[in-house]
């Protein structure tokens, strides 16, 4: 049940000119609540207005509201419970946390619920969407309203930008691929951080790379002097880094060594793969940074390349990232992309031109969501894992958290047994480190937070148990 009630006022706002479409009216009124329901600005569990206050401010028949409100019932958006009238729900609905497959409750990807607003920009694209009926379909640098809004949102944070500066892909991931393809060739090296994104490590050590590491640790960030002197002396073709906010540490990298950075990738010809397809997603930052690439003098902007995407702000399921790099590099991008990948779908890239305009208050639905999931993850550890520690993030989707021994793998394959699934430490390093961390995601709903706390609980106390030889002692669980 809930404590979520809409009134009439906030409801007849967010109809808006729903009488237009043609039809009967009960039917307009079904479908445009309906669609509200299904994109989440009328949040499930929402108590809507009595049938006859609705009436009244719509200035309708009460029976017309009537007739909407059975078809919502009947298709399954609302619920009715006595007392409380019509509660919505969604139809069906998957719970982000669930894996589809097993029904184990799933922590192994650091994702968010989609942002509202996706199905009614939808429905508004398809009018966009005839005129590209017309042409052929193929676009490999992405639809031109498209490069130019991810160019405006650049230039609005601080980084101008133009849209020939622009390449969208189909997801960071496909750009991340596409860049290693492009860059390197077999043998060289790959500055990477450890730990890292996996899927990152995979292309490049697919396109040949040989991978340098770098760690960036939690509550210090990454480590400064290595930094600097694996650049010098490895002279690494390319660097990958997430400088905002680092998966899955969470961490920031300050603007002095951002400049530095660049500065020494620079003059040893690396050219910097930035992914900051998080570095929006700031809780509680108090001086915002500005996209890395910012920090590049006149010279050496050819040495950052930018990958972004809407998975982290908007949905994953919409699949459009892009890369921001000199028109040359883009076109040579373009040109390459082919062999691997025809295009980003053009509905698809509708849908987000729509949406990027609203991206600050996207984001600020995600700051109170993150912060959410950040403060009560604290909580928890703070109360129920004494042994370990989950530093402070001023941002990002994930806490890397210290498990205070070297248990990550024990503990992952302990809680499939309690109905989790979450990937070990070592999964994000390479060969097999990092065994005293575990990344717990902080974008999932409350509910399913405390649920998947709960299994790791009952995992924890199940490892201390029966500790596998060599284990290092285990604090208590509470
Ligand atoms: C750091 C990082 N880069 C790239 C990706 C892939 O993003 P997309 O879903 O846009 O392909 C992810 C997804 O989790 C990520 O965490």
């Amino acid at each position: 049940m809930t404590d979520a009630f809409l009134g009439t006022r906030a409801l007849r706002s967010l109809l808006g000119e729903w009488k237009d479409g043609g039809g009967p009216l009960y039917q307009a009124l079904y479908d445009r609540i309906r669609l509200l329901v299904l994109d989440g600005r009328i949040p499930a569990g929402t108590r809507l207005p009595a049938e006859r206050e609705l009436a009244q401010a719509l200035e309708v028949s009460r029976t017309l509201v009537t007739s909407a409100y059975r078809e919502l019932r009947e298709g399954g958006y609302t619920t009715s419970v006595r007392g409380s009238g019509s509660v919505t729900r969604v139809p069906g609905r998957a719970n982000l946390a669930v894996d589809a497959v097993g029904g184990y409750l799933d922590f192994t990807k650091a994702i968010m619920p989609a942002s509202p607003g996706i199905a009614l920009a939808t429905q508004q694209s398809m009018d966009d969407f005839g005129r590209y009926l017309q042409g052929p379909g193929y676009n490999f640098e992405g639809i031109p309203e498209l490069r130019e809004a991810v160019a405006t949102r650049y230039t609005v944070r601080g980084l101008p930008t133009t849209p020939d500066q622009i390449l969208v892909t189909t997801g960071a991931q496909s750009a991340i691929a596409l860049l290693s393809r492009v860059l390197l060739a077999r043998g060289d090296r790959a500055l990477v951080e450890l730990p890292s994104y996996p899927h990152a490590y995979e292309a490049l050590a697919q396109a040949g790379a040989r991978l340098v590491p770098v760690s960036v640790t939690p509550g210090e960030g990454w480590d400064e002097s290595a930094l600097e002197q694996l650049i010098r002396r490895t002279n690494p073709a390319v660097g990958y880094l997430m400088p905002d906010f680092h998966n899955p540490t969470g961490e920031s990298m300050p603007a002095g060594l951002r400049e530095q950075t660049i500065d020494q990738a620079t003059r040893a010809g690396t050219t910097l793969l930035v992914d900051e397809t998080s570095g929006e997603l700031d809780i509680d930052r108090v001086d915002s940074l500005l996209p890395f690439a910012s920090y590049a003098t006149p010279g050496d902007e050819r040495t950052v390349v930018t990958i972004g995407s809407v998975g982290k702000t908007i949905w994953d399921g919409l699949r459009v990232g892009w890369i921001r790099a000199e028109p040359g590099l883009i076109r040579t991008l373009a040109a390459a992309r082919p062999s691997s990948d025809l295009g980003t779908p053009v509905l698809e890239q509708l849908i987000v031109t729509r949406m990027l305009p609203d991206m600050p208050s996207i984001l600020d639905g995600r700051r109170e969501q993150l912060r959410e999931g950040r403060d009560r993850l604290e909580q928890i550890v703070d109360e129920r894992f004494p042994a370990w520690s989950a530093p402070r993030v001023a941002g990002g989707i994930a806490s890397w958290v210290g498990l205070g021994s070297a248990v990550s793998s024990q503990l992952a394959l302990a809680a499939r047994a309690e109905g989790l699934l979450i990937t070990a430490g070592p999964r994000f390093g390479l060969d097999g480190a990092l065994e005293r961390f575990l990344r717990i995601p902080l974008g999932y709903p409350t509910a399913q937070l405390e649920q998947g706390m709960d299994a790791l609980a009952r995992a924890w106390q199940a490892i201390m148990r029966n500790p596998m030889p060599g284990a290092q002692a285990f604090g208590d669980v509470a």
